[in-house]
């Protein structure tokens, strides 16, 4: 089956796909209808924008054509002052409900997470998840112990053995995006999951907070990176606890002003 297929009946002839290819792997055959040049088809990265962008529908790539794929919402597909609300009002939340996330919801915001945006569509993302108390339990104290082996910290170990979770912050669920470590840009494609995750997140009343000490006992770790058990060659990258919030916020702290230099 050929990877890229334009539908001569239903094409057009506008170029637009041709256009539209990253690579500029496409062209026009004699009679205008688009084709993939000879060899094209190892350097085609699958993104689909040829599929996504023809107007008539005539584009179908990697055996999936435009009627299997959902439509596009109007643009934009949201509207400023709510991208406002979105990006002001999610805080790092620290302290959380005693209420699990249900694993639909979990897995709702999973499925929304599949079109964050990675380095050559490698999509190399996936996602450890933790909902078990103990297990969660477990990562903290492994990450405590890491800190304690590089003296690092002692605030947090100290507050570890007073019964104190600065790790994980007792969260129930955590989320850590993991990727194999030869993809092209595992840290950069992990760490745009989870932002779109965190954001995300926000929409179902799920606050949210960046796990770092954990980020790098998982990396550099190795009872944790046992623990853990990934595939081999597979690394975390980034990492959240998730949760709904204990507190409300009532309005949105300062921040520095956007450090901007046009060149
Ligand atoms: C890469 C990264 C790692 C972080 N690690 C932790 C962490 O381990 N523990 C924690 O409490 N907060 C952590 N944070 C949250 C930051 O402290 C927080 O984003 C910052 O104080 C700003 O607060 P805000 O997110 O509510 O705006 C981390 C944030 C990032 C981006």
């Amino acid at each position: 089956m050929k990877l890229f297929l334009a539908d001569a009946e239903k094409c057009k002839k506008d170029g637009i796909c041709i256009r539209e290819c990253p690579f500029n792997l496409l062209k026009e055959n004699t009679h205008g209808v688009p084709e993939m040049l000879s060899g094209a088809e190892a350097v085609c990265m699958r993104c689909g924008h040829c599929l996504a962008v023809c107007p008539s529908g005539a584009v179908s790539l990697a055996g999936v054509s435009p009627e299997m794929c959902e439509k596009t919402a109007n643009e934009p597909a949201v509207d400023e002052a709510a991208v406002e609300v979105l990006l002001k009002n999610r805080r790092s939340v620290r302290v959380y409900k005693n209420k699990a996330v249900p694993r639909e919801t979990v897995s709702r915001l999973m499925e929304m997470l599949r079109w964050a945006p990675t380095a050559k569509n490698l999509q190399p993302v996936h996602w450890l998840l933790a909902d078990d108390k103990e297990k969660i339990r477990e990562m903290a104290r492994l990450t405590v112990a890491f800190l304690h082996e590089n003296n690092v910290f002692p605030e947090i170990r100290e507050a570890w053995e007073a019964g104190e979770d600065m790790i994980l912050r007792s969260a129930p669920l955590i989320a850590a995006a993991y990727a194999a470590d030869d993809a092209l840009n595992p840290p950069t494609d992990c760490a745009i999951a989870t932002t779109s995750l965190e954001l995300a997140a926000t929409a179902f009343g799920i606050g949210s907070c960046w796990a770092g000490f954990f980020m790098r006992a998982a990396k550099n770790y190795r009872p944790m990176i046992d623990f853990l058990a990934l595939p081999e060659g597979h690394s975390v990258y980034a990492a959240l606890m998730l949760g709904y919030p204990k507190f409300k916020y009532h309005r949105i702290p300062p921040r520095r002003k956007t450090g901007i230099r046009w060149i």
